[in-house]
């Protein structure tokens, strides 16, 4: 029995050691990488950007800091099935008044902004008004300044006013504000309105006590704090986040948005610049309305405020090969093409965004940007024509029309074209040969694709010739779906695969010029696409682990790469080493997918045997599928790196910055 007993120690002893054995092999790996500091070369110094686009309203309900829906009156059941020109807004009066909502187009303030409301105020005691309660409610916080205004007609012979009042849930008037008289002619009215108390269900009364008939539009409320504080601005948590990336070019404003849903459905750049209230607001190829109130101006503007070069995208005059798919039946074939003798029509509008973008204020274009309110010229370098387009003889027809039209008149204009939707294939083929035939500067490729796909092609860029164009990799993601869940998720699994292609996208970065992830931001109540990099509603922002990972290669960009030699490379792990000139700056980022870690021994050569310091930041989580990374941030002091060693946890991005 005894003996019995010792067998049963010794094999519990036994599987102990065994158990500690394998799981310290498990626990750690050992890799060298011997860097070389002397045979570092240049790579783009605007890798990282953002790529913008108006999906899951991301604008209007989104960026846009308006907070009133339909505010002109413009949605209609062309846009979506229910929606008439009085949607968002209900007619609110006391019992005994009486009054009537309708619509009219007799007489717009501007033909491009048809449709405007009439509010028929009855006699009697008591008001008549309109409510409004925004995109999913209005938020409202206490003390802070709102702008308000409308755009008035006074239609009857009776003087009135209009008094402006926030109202919470339960019917409480938490701030409160008049018009002046409204007159006779289309005119807007402003009103300040200050909160007393704060709440992310506000609704927006406008009424009057006084009889008569009042012609409405453009009626709309700002927070006075948006980025930058600029009018008709962006909501300022949202903007920080988007320019927390430091991107250093943004791309705008689609997508699919751009080459649209038919050909009237084309985003045209003329359509949102000038006066607000003057700019034509279209269905969104997305499902809803955007008022274009966020319009190129505000676009060149959110770029220049966030110090990130503008990217401008317009259509390669076809539309969308999903547009027409209704009519032929085939998804993906439904491409339609401007008629060649309306070309020379849509290469001077491009001229015309040129001149307006860059022209003196002097110029017919350059004075409009001015009289916006930014004389200096926005100093536009890039410019995309399509996006992820089937490559079709039509196709190629006017890229080539457009491309040489552009480059004969501006020719210091770089040329971004697209080499269709994926990242191989027929499309990305026949992309390829147009931008070697024509020597398109730089090649737009898309690429949304299974975290192994990012993992199995990070050498993806070794092979590409250095003498063709460069590269945007301008819409990626990593997509995932896990068990039990009909979409996409953005994962701890998503983001380490994006980081190793980033790895692999800067040690390319003499010939990847740009990347973006796509999309960038999507509202939690109205999701188009899974996954985004930022998600929000009214209260809150979600970052995912994408966009920790955006972030932390947008702020630790380099703009020289060291070659580097790894011992191992037959496992998810890879790296990235380079120099940030002007901060003089090594960076090196450890990308870890395994599930153990890995101790990493750094050899630099030997002229660099100490710093000033080491800035480390780990993002690091214990499983593939969690949501978010833990956050781990150290600093050392003067230190010797002769030999040194950082340890890189499971499933972790490791970014080091040695200070020299
Ligand atoms: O990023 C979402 C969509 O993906 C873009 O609009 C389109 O270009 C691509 O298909």
């Amino acid at each position: 029995m005894f003996n019995k007993f010792l067998h049963i120690k010794k094999i519990i002893l036994t599987s102990f050691i065994y158990f500690l054995f394998v799981s310290s092999l498990m626990a750690t790996e050992n890799i060298t990488v011997q860097i070389n500091t002397t045979k570092g070369y240049k790579i783009s110094d605007q890798l990282v950007g953002a790529f913008y686009e108006d999906l899951s309203y991301a604008a209007d309900g989104g960026l846009y800091a308006e907070l009133i829906q339909n505010r002109s009156f413009d949605y209609s059941s062309a846009e979506k099935k229910t929606w008439t020109p009085l949607t968002s807004w209900t007619l609110v009066k006391t019992e005994n008044k009486k009054g009537q909502l309708v619509y009219d187009m007799s007489s717009p303030i501007h033909p491009n902004n048809p449709t405007y409301a009439i509010l028929k105020v009855g006699n009697g005691d008591g008001y008549v008004g309109i409510e409004n309660t925004g995109f999913d409610g209005i938020k409202i916080e206490k003390g802070k300044k709102y702008r308000f205004s409308i755009f008035a007609r006074q239609l009857s012979n009776t003087p009135s006013n209009l008094i402006v009042q926030l109202i919470n849930q339960q019917n409480k008037v938490i701030a409160n504000g008049k018009t002046k008289t409204i007159n006779q002619n289309w005119h807007q009215y402003e009103v300040e309105l200050i909160a007393n108390q704060t709440t992310n269900q506000a609704k927006l009364l406008v009424k009057t006590n006084n009889p008569g008939y009042l012609a409405i539009d453009m009626v709309s409320l700002f927070p006075k704090d948006t980025y930058k504080n600029r009018k008709n601005g962006l909501r300022k948590d949202l903007a920080n986040v988007v320019a927390g990336i430091k991107p250093k070019f943004m791309r705008f404003p689609g997508g699919c948005l751009v080459h649209g849903d038919g050909i009237d459905n084309m985003y045209n750049w003329k359509n949102t610049v000038g006066p607000v209230e003057h700019r034509k607001g279209q269905r969104n190829i997305w499902g809803y309305h955007q008022t274009v109130g966020l319009g190129y101006y505000e676009y060149f503007q959110f770029s220049e405020d966030m110090g990130a070069e503008p990217l401008p995208v317009i259509p390669a005059a076809v539309t969308c090969q999903n547009s027409g798919a209704s009519i032929t039946g085939n998804w993906g074939e439904g491409q339609m093409c401007v008629l060649v003798e309306n070309m020379p029509a849509l290469i001077q509008d491009i001229y015309d965004l040129i001149e307006w973008a860059n022209g003196p204020v002097t110029s017919k274009w350059g004075k409009l940007r001015a009289q916006a309110g930014h004389p200096a010229p926005f100093n536009l370098k890039y410019l995309g024509i399509g996006n992820e387009d089937r490559i079709t003889d039509d196709f190629q027809d006017r890229f080539s029309m457009i491309y040489k039209a552009v480059k004969l008149k501006y020719p210091e204009i770089q040329i971004v074209g697209t080499s269709g939707p994926f990242p191989d294939g027929e499309d990305y083929d026949k992309g390829w040969e147009v931008a070697d035939k024509l020597a398109v500067p730089i090649i737009d490729e898309h690429m949304y694709k299974h975290p192994d796909w990012f993992w199995s092609n990070l050498e993806r860029y070794d092979s590409y010739n250095r003498e063709k164009s460069q590269v945007y990799v301008g819409e990626w993601a990593a997509h995932i779906k896990y068990e039990g869940s009909s979409h996409n998720q953005s994962t701890v699994e998503a983001a380490l695969s994006e980081a190793a292609f980033l790895t692999s996208l800067e040690r390319n970065g003499d010939i990847v010029k740009f990347s973006s992830y796509a999309p960038l931001l999507a509202n939690l109540n109205h999701v188009n696409w899974r996954p985004d990099l930022v998600f929000f509603d009214n209260n809150k922002i979600q970052l995912t682990p994408s966009y920790d990972v955006q972030k932390l290669f947008g702020e630790n960009a380099i703009d020289v790469f060291y070659p580097y030699q790894q011992s191992k490379t037959d496992n998810k792990f890879t790296i990235s080493t380079g120099k940030i000139s002007a901060e003089n700056k090594i960076v090196v980022k450890l990308i870890n997918g395994e599930a153990q870690a890995t101790n990493v021994s750094l050899n630099f050569n030997d002229d660099i045997q100490s710093v000033k310091s080491v800035d480390i930041t780990i993002l690091k989580s214990d499983q593939l599928i969690d949501k978010k990374f833990k956050v781990h941030l150290q600093k050392l002091m003067q230190t010797d790196i002769k030999d040194f060693v950082q340890n890189v946890p499971a499933y972790s991005v490791v970014n080091l910055i040695f200070q020299l």
